[in-house]
């Protein structure tokens, strides 16, 4: 009776976490979709709990008041600019989990059973890489870990060597326990050969992959204890971090296989100057554009990395309520990779309120950049550069991106003629129509906000 009890409540908690999902797809209903999701999640542990046989209860319950202080407080402390690198850390303790888990079952799997033990071996061998590879990630984005080159090739022969050893302990016959741990160290080794030779800006993608890969071995620790709900959850986990995976991919213009195995920027020119060729940028001041934005009919602010740096996203939502009073349509162009995570504007804006009715994604926003008096392009950078479209030699050439330039005035507010994230020059800065508002986005947002008021 109890273990069809502890079934229900694991198929009442996938279907949780499934519809919990599916709301995350719409920021209106993604705090409901993230607690929906939360619900599934406390309901299978409680549902855990009961379980016939269970031992160490003191132990599991201490580790569970650690576990979530620790990840309460990192969670609330957190800055937006930071969240990769805390996504990644938790994704390696999943990681860490599994391969742990994997450690501590290999004593108990009878020899000779090659199924069970072929899924132990993928739930350490793919722990330890997520493990030793999300670490590695979170330390690049954190900028205390530096790109080194690393022979491909030699990461292959150590994976070899690796998928061959996992073969020759299924299949010996007797225990292997040392080789077990030779096993988890190549792993480590390959997970740190894996991701350090990935240049630090594509570290979301690869976070990406890195937590699919958790999720799979999550699943396969599912099956291990024939735990329907963590299999669930893990198939789950695995296989939307496959699709985002994917999907930022395919808004890089970029195949997985490319960003994993060359470095990103290596073809691309050196950060930009002041000039380009005989063109100049043209500077603007802030009373001047306060002109143009409050006499326009359609501002359109196009945010990037640069904001969420500043930390602007209220100044924005300020200014854009100050023009509404004043009559003006204010629209948001979202790129889907603005930004340095997935959904990166759409969480900032929604800090501060922004309506989610005005984040118009890039197809529908290009389609209105003619009808559009001023656009306003505040620390984006790569996601505007035309080059994407017109300059084949361009390692961003084939990107989409928001053509910010067929609107009749274009506003580029950032601190430098400095490059973006690819490192290349911005021929948008040159354009007849585009004026530079340099200064650090907060600071030049509040003095517009100062500016439209007074007029
Ligand atoms: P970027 O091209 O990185 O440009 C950001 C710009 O913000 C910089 O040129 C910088 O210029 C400016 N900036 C920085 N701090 C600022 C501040 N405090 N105030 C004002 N401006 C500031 O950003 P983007 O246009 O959002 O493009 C995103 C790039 O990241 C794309 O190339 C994309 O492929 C890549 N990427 C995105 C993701 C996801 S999932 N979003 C994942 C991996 C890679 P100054 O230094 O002159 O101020």
């Amino acid at each position: 009776m109890i273990l069809q009890i502890i079934d229900i409540c694991y198929l009442v908690a996938v279907v949780l976490f499934i519809v919990g999902i599916k709301m995350m797809s719409h920021p209106d209903s993604a705090r409901k979709g993230n607690s929906t999701a939360l619900a599934g999640m406390i309901l299978a542990i409680l549902a855990s709990f009961l379980t016939p046989g269970l031992d160490n209860l003191a132990l599991i319950l201490i580790a569970m008041a650690l576990g979530t202080v620790g990840g309460l407080y990192s969670a609330k402390t957190v800055q937006m600019t930071a969240m990769p690198q805390l996504v990644s850390f938790f994704n390696g303790m999943g990681g860490a989990a599994a391969a742990l888990i994997g450690l501590v079952e290999y004593g108990d799997l009878p020899i000779g059973d090659i199924g069970k033990g072929a899924v132990l071996m993928s739930s350490l061998v793919i722990g330890s890489v997520s493990f030793s590879g999300s670490l590695v990630a979170m330390g690049k984005l954190q900028g205390v870990l530096k790109d080194i080159r690393i022979n491909k090739m030699l990461g292959f022969v150590v994976l070899a060597i690796a998928v061959g050893l996992a073969a020759y302990i299924l299949t010996s016959g007797a225990p292997q326990p040392t080789l077990i741990y030779v096993l988890v160290v190549l792993s480590l080794i390959y997970g740190l050969m894996f991701v350090y030779p990935i240049g630090g800006a594509d570290m979301p993608v690869v976070i990406s992959l890195l937590n699919s890969l958790t999720g799979v071995t999550a699943a396969t620790t599912g099956l291990l204890y024939d735990n329907k709900v963590m299999l669930m959850g893990g198939i789950l986990v695995g296989s939307a971090g496959i699709l985002l995976t994917l999907l930022m991919a395919k808004a890089m213009n970029r195949s997985v296989s490319n960003i994993l195995f060359t470095s990103f920027g290596a073809s691309a020119g050196t950060a930009a100057a002041g000039q380009d060729g005989d063109q100049v940028a043209k500077e603007i001041n802030s009373y001047d554009s306060s002109i143009l934005l409050a006499y326009a009919k359609r501002v359109v602010i196009v945010p990037g990395y640069g904001l969420a740096v500043a930390q602007a996203q209220h100044a924005v939502h300020d200014l854009e309520k100050i023009l509404e009073e004043k009559g003006v349509e204010v629209l948001y162009g979202i790129h889907p990779v603005a930004g340095r995570m997935p959904g990166h504007m759409n969480v900032l804006l929604a800090e501060s309120d922004v309506s989610y009715d005005k984040l118009i994604e890039m197809d529908d926003i290009n389609e209105k950049f003619p009808n559009t008096d001023v656009v306003m392009v505040i620390g984006a950078n790569d996601v505007v550069n035309p080059a994407a479209n017109d300059d084949p030699s361009s390692p961003i050439y084939g990107m989409p991106i928001l053509e910010v330039n067929r609107a009749t005035n274009v506003i580029v507010i950032k601190r430098s003629m400095s490059s973006g994230y690819a490192g290349i020059q911005n021929a948008l800065f040159f354009d007849p129509k585009t004026r530079m508002l340099f200064g650090d986005a907060k600071k030049v947002l509040n003095e517009l906000v100062g500016e439209v008021k007074n007029m």
